[in-house]
């Protein structure tokens, strides 16, 4: 069968994903293999298509090969997937799967991401691999690889394939509101973060409403404007110092005219099932703060230009963004309903410095970086710095007096006596520490 590997790593030939693609090629002779460079070759695909057209046009089985970048795909693939759109590039019927590989932070929605888009495309998407990027490196993780490849094979071969999700009932709504302007209070520093271009008419106006009902005043920074000089490399670099290789001002243009303010409203017109590759590049670059949660406790919102209704995977990636940043998420807001919601949510959060707990997406994603940069505090600094400070280091459990509590009454259950006697007074116990803070909380006066 003839195999396109399609290697969306900035890398390129050092990716570590692509190992995985010349392993299979080792222990699969009979199979031909072609490669892609279709995130470290962004650049000549962007002037050229053909011959990513051609060596697609040969290929039976499509494999896209890639990281997982910020709960996404690089940047770069993100890019090469809008080319590939824009081009028309004829691509259904065609068998495609995606091997990632991560440290398993937000795998999924990467995962996701790219099946809706090659499902857009008409292509048959076959379950992909998502592996641990050390996976190859073990016994098991080679055989979970060479395991897919031939169900990869079997799929294409036998025409199975996943269903494709039901197209949007219609195309997405474009804002067309227009709201009165509110009075205007001093007191905080909230930026509008947008990739606005010539032309976007719906996500102008939904910016330009947001600042009419805002009761603050904003400022506005366009990421359409600013030099970008590329997409992240995965260099690594910044690691120690949190410096980026890019000599193009982006750390610093972050850290003082983004990260300072006291709210971060992004806004973006909703395309391919997310924000754009140009966001995408941005939401990359912020790699310089490496795993630290440097915007907790800022409340954030979106104002969307399209309809959400349908891109469960892109609301699951912001949502889950606030959550393992520790912010709040005012919501997303795309008509004139929802814009004076998230304006209110907004506000209330800056005023009262709400932030409500991390949910199940920011506990979980937590662990895992809590674990990665543990391992890698030599090189990773200024990350393990962050988190000794931070207290994120929550292992190993030291409570002891709690664990031996309940060591001694896992003793005491396995008695079956005792266990009729403690069984009835187990919900008691349980509520006895809830009951004492319940005595001691003092009716509150209301101001
Ligand atoms: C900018 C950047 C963002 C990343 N984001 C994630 C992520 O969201 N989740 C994750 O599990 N790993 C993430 N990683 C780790 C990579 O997915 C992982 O190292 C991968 O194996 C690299 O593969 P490659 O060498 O083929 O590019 C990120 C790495 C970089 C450089």
């Amino acid at each position: 069968m003839n195999i396109l590997f399609v290697n969306g790593s900035p890398r390129g030939r050092f990716s570590v994903t692509l190992q995985s693609c010349l392993y299979l090629e080792k222990r699969f002779p009979r199979h031909s293999f072609q490669y892609l460079n279709a995130g470290a070759g962004i650049d000549a695909f962007e002037r050229d298509m053909a011959p990513a057209a051609s060596a697609f046009q040969a290929a039976e089985l499509v494999i896209f090969a890639c990281p997982v970048y910020a709960f996404l795909v690089p940047s770069q693939l993100h890019r090469f997937l809008e080319l590939l759109k824009e081009h028309a590039v004829p691509l259904g019927g065609k068998y495609a799967a995606t091997l990632l590989t991560s440290k398993h932070f937000f795998d999924v929605t990467a995962r996701r991401f790219l099946e809706e888009n090659l499902h857009d495309m008409g292509m048959r998407v076959i379950r992909g691999l998502s592996a641990d990027m050390e996976d190859l490196l073990t016994e098991q993780g080679r055989r979970e690889l060479e395991d897919f490849f031939e169900y990869a094979v079997y799929c294409a071969e036998n025409a199975v394939f996943e269903k494709a999700p039901p197209a949007p009932a219609a195309a997405p709504a474009v804002y067309a509101g227009r709201l009165e302007a509110c009075r205007k209070q001093d007191g905080f520093d909230v930026v509008i973060v947008a990739d606005l271009r010539e032309g976007d008419e719906g996500l102008r106006a939904l910016i330009r409403d947001f600042g009419a009902v805002f009761p603050y005043g904003t400022r506005f920074v366009n990421l359409a404007d600013f030099p970008f000089r590329g997409g992240c490399l995965g260099c690594l670099s910044c690691a120690t110092g949190g410096k980026c290789v890019y000599r193009d001002g982006f750390d610093v243009f972050l850290r003082e005219k983004i990260q300072r303010a006291d709210a971060i409203v992004y806004a973006f017109t909703l395309r391919d099932h997310s924000m754009g590759s140009r966001f995408k590049l941005y939401d990359d670059r912020q790699f310089c703060n490496g795993h630290r949660t440097v915007a907790e406790g800022k409340p954030f919102a979106y104002l969307v230009n399209g309809s959400l209704a349908g891109e469960d995977n892109l609301r699951c990636v912001l949502e889950a963004r606030a959550s393992v940043g520790h912010s709040f998420l005012a919501g997303f807001a795309s008509d004139a309903e929802s814009l004076r919601a998230v304006s209110m949510r907004l506000a209330f959060a800056l005023e009262r410095g709400y932030t409500p707990p991390r949910d199940f997406y920011g506990v979980g994603g937590m662990k895992i970086f809590r674990d990665l940069v543990w391992l890698m505090r030599g090189m990773m600094r200024e990350d393990h710095r962050f988190y000794r400070e931070h207290g994120l280091y929550d292992f190993p459990q030291r409570r002891w007096p709690r664990m031996l509590g309940l060591s001694l009454l896992g003793a005491l259950l396995r008695s079956r006596r005792l266990r009729r006697v403690i069984g009835g007074r187990m919900n008691e116990g349980m509520l006895a520490p809830y009951k004492k803070v319940l005595e001691k909380t003092d009716r509150r006066i209301k101001p």
